[in-house]
Parts: C-alpha cells; structure tokens; sequence
C-alpha cells in the first residue's frame, strides 16, 4: 500500500516537472528562433531599425541586423566585410555581382534567419546558417544571370589561396563558366556557401521560403516564413518531450515495481 502511493507520488512528480519543463523549453526556443541576428563577424547583437541602410540592403531598413557600415560595404569589391575578391576568374558581371550583393545583403542584414542558425567551430564565427530553403525563383535568376561569369571553384568557403590578403584561384584550378562549374541552379545556391542555402520546391510569396529579394515598400516577407518553420521546429520538441516522458514512467516502473 505505502509503495503504491510512493509509485503514484513519483509518477506525479515526474508528469509535473516534464510538462513545466516542455513548456519552458517551447518558450525558450521561440524567443531565439524569431527576430533574432546570429553571433558572425559583422551582425549586430539585437536586430533593430537601420533608416539609411545602403541601395541593395534598403528592403531590411525596418529591422535589421546590418550596421548601415556594413550594408555599405556589401556593395564593395574586396569590402572589409571579408575581403572578398568576386572578380578571382576576370571581371564578374554586373548583371551576376547583384545576386552576391543580395546575398551578402540577406546574410547580414536579415532578423529571419533564426530557424537555421548553427553553432560552428570557426575562428571568425561562432554561429552559420545551414539549410536555410531559398526560393526556387530567386536561385534559378541568380543562376541564370550568372551563366556570362566565370570561376574556379564551386564551394567558395574553403580551399582558396588567401597569401596576398584576398583569395585567388589555387593551383591546379582552371577558370570555367559558371554554368559548368555548377550545372544547376541547385547545385550554384546549395554548395557556394557549404549548404548555407538549400534551395526550395516553394515558390516566392508561398511563405515557406526565404526570399533574397522583395520589395521595401512592401513588409518583409520573410518573417511569416520564420514564424512558420519555428513553429514547425518547437512542434517537433513537443514530441520529443512527450517521448522522453513516456520513457521516464516506464523505467520509473520498471524500478519500482
Ligand atoms: C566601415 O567600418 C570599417 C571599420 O571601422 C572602416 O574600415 C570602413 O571604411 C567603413 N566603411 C564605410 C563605408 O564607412
Ligand atoms: C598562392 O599564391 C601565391 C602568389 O600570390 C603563390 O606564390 C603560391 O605558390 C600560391 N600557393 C598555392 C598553394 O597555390
Ligand atoms: C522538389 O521537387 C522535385 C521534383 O518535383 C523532387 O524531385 C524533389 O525531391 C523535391 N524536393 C523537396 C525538398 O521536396
């Protein structure tokens, strides 16, 4: 008898604190997933309103986590943002240079990135993007404006020859157009930045895709699409709280029993 009612006390005890702890967990994740700048080189801590962010970065002016500094220097050749040398195979057009600049723009500037912020292990950073699903039609123009340029290399993070300060094309790389070093839209979105991007089957204004581009007349389109996959990701934490708790009063009965 005086077991028994041991057993329930616990099993309470235990139901009690894994909902207050789910619930607390939920909260937690919310709160950093949405409206959030990731720990990098040049973002702000807090994203906020940037009035007089420069040209290409202008659509973030409302909320942002770009310094107008650094929205500045996106739109430079071998800016001090990371001494980037776009121009490593000749001269890159200005028609593809856009869609970097865009890149660099959204990168920097965007408060909607939360769902796909990682820890990394770099000197530099200490959180990256992975997997975040850009729009189909954004990679597909980047792609198809690019296809005049040339490079060396398909994965621009790694493997370049920095020894004069900026990066040149290693040994043993020959200079190709674009569209044969990436043969696909994907391939160019997906694998530039180490799976920075993993390019959507959604379209733009589906509001389940990030969008590189949008209008800054218009609300930002992208913070509904941050709302959704946080939702999605801190619905998935429910259940595995719920599993957790399920196995925890097994092993409890288990024990005691
Ligand atoms: C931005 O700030 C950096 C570092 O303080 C400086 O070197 C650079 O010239 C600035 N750029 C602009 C456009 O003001
Ligand atoms: C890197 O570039 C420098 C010239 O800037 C060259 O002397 C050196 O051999 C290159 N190193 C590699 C590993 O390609
Ligand atoms: C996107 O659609 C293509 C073709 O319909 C399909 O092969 C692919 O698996 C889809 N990708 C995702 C992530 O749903």
């Amino acid at each position: 008898m005086a077991q028994q009612m041991t057993i329930q006390l616990l099993l309470l005890l235990v139901g009690v604190a894994a909902v207050v702890g789910t619930r607390d967990r939920t909260h937690r994740a919310r709160t950093e997933l949405l409206n959030v700048c990731m720990d990098a080189k040049h973002h702000k801590e807090k994203p906020g309103p940037e009035d007089n962010l420069h040209r290409q970065c202008s659509p973030w002016k409302k909320n942002a986590c770009c310094s107008v500094n650094t929205s500045q220097e996106a739109h430079k050749d071998n800016s001090y943002l990371y001494n980037f040398n776009w121009d490593h195979c000749g001269m890159m057009q200005p028609i593809c240079k856009q869609h970097f600049i865009q890149d660099t723009c959204l990168y920097e500037c965007s408060p909607n990135l939360g769902p796909w912020i990682q820890q990394v292990d770099q000197s530099w950073r200490k959180e990256r993007v992975l997997n975040v699903p850009l729009c189909k039609e954004d990679c597909e123009h980047w792609w198809e404006d690019c296809r005049t340029s040339y490079t060396c290399k398909s994965n621009w993070h790694k493997g370049w020859n920095w020894t004069s300060g900026t990066n040149h094309c290693p040994v043993k790389t020959t200079c190709r157009p674009f569209h044969i070093v990436f043969p696909t839209p994907a391939a160019l979105c997906n694998e530039i930045w180490s799976h920075s991007y993993e390019v959507s089957n959604y379209s733009r204004g589906s509001g389940r895709c990030i969008q590189m581009w949008f209008d800054p007349n218009q609300d930002n389109p992208n913070e509904k699409v941050a709302r959704f996959y946080a939702a999605a990701m801190s619905g998935a934490g429910l259940h595995g709280a719920w599993a957790s708790l399920f196995s925890l009063t097994l092993m409890l009965l288990l024990l005691l029993c």
